[in-house]
């Protein structure tokens, strides 16, 4: 594995789950791996849970971590080919990312949609433009369209949890008073459907996600019938793909302890950061059901794992 940037990079997604549960029993096994190697992390936006693990991870390994938040520590850049530079943009992707990656002995770039042109969105332009320019590993910490260092944790969580051989796993869409992103949900769709899982997506109507991350698995609009028999529950919101960016709010999708009753007394899991009594209510988050705890302390022994894989092979 060169780069990690989605699903698409993994090859054996299996082993890659392996090698995380190892990195957690052990954490300090590779310690000198990555030694006279630096990782940088360039945010264009925020984090806690990305920006935390990453760099525990990175140090675990022996790297040293330079972090960039662009916003508000660097010149704004420019993407566009071909432009007269006279606007608020003081420097060109095509010199800052050569220029990081002879500082830099791999990458990992934050950044996410615009929510105003799809097209832009989807193409994934800002982290295409570091694989492009760059010639170092690039790791994708939440692009415009996925996130899948969260997938993996995610995956990994269910495999700890799971009491049978093919869980049900339920993805609903949660209110919001934002317009979130369809990353985190587009992602955990991808790799639920390469895990044995009976798959459910739960949504109001309008708001299907683009169907290539839907692949196979059901769709129902009937939240609480979706919910009958879960062994997981994975809330998240999105906004609108269709009418695209839209804030598509119902509170009565909301996930709490009642609904949670529905299920097979199912674990209950959240990407995080999560809006209390928005998107999930307190009595549910509060329950022995929730796992979202646990599912993010795996951020850092899944990332781990990736950044030890690419290590590797450099
Ligand atoms: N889940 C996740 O990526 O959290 P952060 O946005 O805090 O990094």
């Amino acid at each position: 594995m060169r780069h990690f940037t989605s699903l698409e990079d993994v090859s054996d997604i299996n082993k890659l789950i392996k090698k995380s549960l190892e990195v957690k029993k052990d954490p300090f096994q590779c310690t000198g791996l990555g030694k006279n190697k630096t990782i940088g992390l360039v945010f264009f936006n925020s984090s806690l849970r990305t920006r935390m693990s990453i760099t525990r991870a990175a140090t675990n390994l022996g790297l040293s971590v330079i972090t960039l938040n662009v916003n508000s520590d660097s010149w704004k850049l420019e993407f566009e080919d071909g432009t007269v530079m006279d606007g608020a943009s003081a420097e060109h992707i095509r010199e800052a990312v050569p220029i990081l990656c002879s500082y830099c002995e791999l990458l990992a770039v934050r950044s996410f949609p615009s929510l105003i042109n799809q097209e832009e969105d989807y193409s994934e332009r800002v982290l295409m433009s570091f694989i492009e320019h760059g010639n170092v590993p690039i790791i994708n910490m939440e692009s415009a369209t996925v996130h899948p260092l969260q997938s993996l944790a995610d995956v990994v969580t269910i495999l700890e949890y799971q009491r049978t051989h093919k869980p049900k796993v339920v993805m609903t869409w949660g209110p919001h008073i934002q317009a979130l992103p369809q990353a985190v949900s587009n992602s955990f769709a991808q790799w639920a459907n390469a895990m044995e899982y009976d798959f459910v997506i739960t949504h109001p109507k309008g708001l299907d996600l683009d169907r290539r991350f839907v692949g196979e698995a059901s769709v129902e609009h009937d939240q609480e019938k979706a919910l009958e028999g879960a062994d997981f529950v994975y809330v998240k919101n999105w906004s609108s793909y269709q009418d695209y960016g839209k804030v598509m709010s119902d509170k009565s999708w909301q996930m709490t302890l009642e609904k949670l009753k529905l299920t097979n007394n199912a674990r209950l899991m959240h990407c995080l950061p999560v809006r209390r009594n928005v998107v999930i209510s307190d009595d549910a988050l509060d329950s022995e059901h929730s796992i979202i705890i646990p599912q993010a302390e795996n951020r850092l022994y899944t990332t781990q794992a990736v950044i030890q894989q690419i290590l590797l092979n450099l």
